[in-house]
């Protein structure tokens, strides 16, 4: 799975490629265009932000169906005694009676599909499943099901193809494992001379 790029100093390290992210993505296009092949209405993908918007823009031109798509941001507390979610973005789709498909980059300890999830069927939709690209499921706090998943992954922090540091490095094409994140976090541009070489 892994390919190392010597920039960084060894901090990081190709993950998953881009070959293998759009032959996985494309697969995950169609399952989920089989899905829905007799469904009567267009499905809704929800795309959650902001991680998730690279894998939407793959997956919906993977799908030989008629979709439609949605945006919902979140936002988590974490406190001593718990993870605290709310809506900070809301849909501008009425759901019931609809498809919908929550469109995730990531699930990780599972608290924020739990909410997704849970918020999503209070408004009546006709069914409601659930696609991530990346499922860390060794790091899971709430047991959540998710029917259509890309990669079973280990616990490794993940950067690129959507996913960030700090709000950097979503925009490109390959998913990058960050090898030493404290290297990282002392230093946020670390990885920019070998992920950006051209700009630099
Ligand atoms: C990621 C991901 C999920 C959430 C999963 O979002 O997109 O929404 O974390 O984590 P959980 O299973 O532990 O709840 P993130 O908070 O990184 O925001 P972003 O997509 O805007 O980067």
């Amino acid at each position: 799975m892994t390919e190392v790029a010597t920039a960084g100093g060894g901090a990081y390290e190709i993950f998953i490629g881009r070959e293998r992210l759009a032959e996985r993505v494309g697969a995950l296009g169609e399952e989920l265009g089989e899905r829905f092949a007799n469904a009567p209405e267009p499905p809704i993908l929800i795309a959650v932000l902001k991680g998730s918007t690279m894998f939407l823009a793959d997956l919906i031109r993977a799908m030989p169906a008629d979709v439609a798509v949605d945006f919902m941001a979140i936002s988590s507390y974490s406190s001593n005694e718990a993870t605290q979610v709310r809506i900070v973005k809301d849909l501008e789709h009425d759901i019931t009676g609809r498809d919908v498909v929550i469109v995730e980059d990531i699930v990780d300890t599972g608290l924020t599909l739990t909410y997704l999830k849970r918020s999503l069927a209070e408004r009546g939709p006709r069914s409601l499943c659930t696609v991530t690209l990346l499922d860390k499921s060794a790091r899971r706090i709430v047991p959540v099901e998710v029917e259509h998943i890309g990669f079973d992954i280990p616990d490794v922090f993940v950067v690129g193809y959507g996913m960030d540091f700090q709000g950097r490095y979503r925009n490109t094409p390959d998913l990058y494992a960050v090898k030493d994140l404290a290297r990282l976090a002392n230093d946020p541009l670390l990885l920019v001379p070998g992920l950006f070489a051209s700009a630099h």
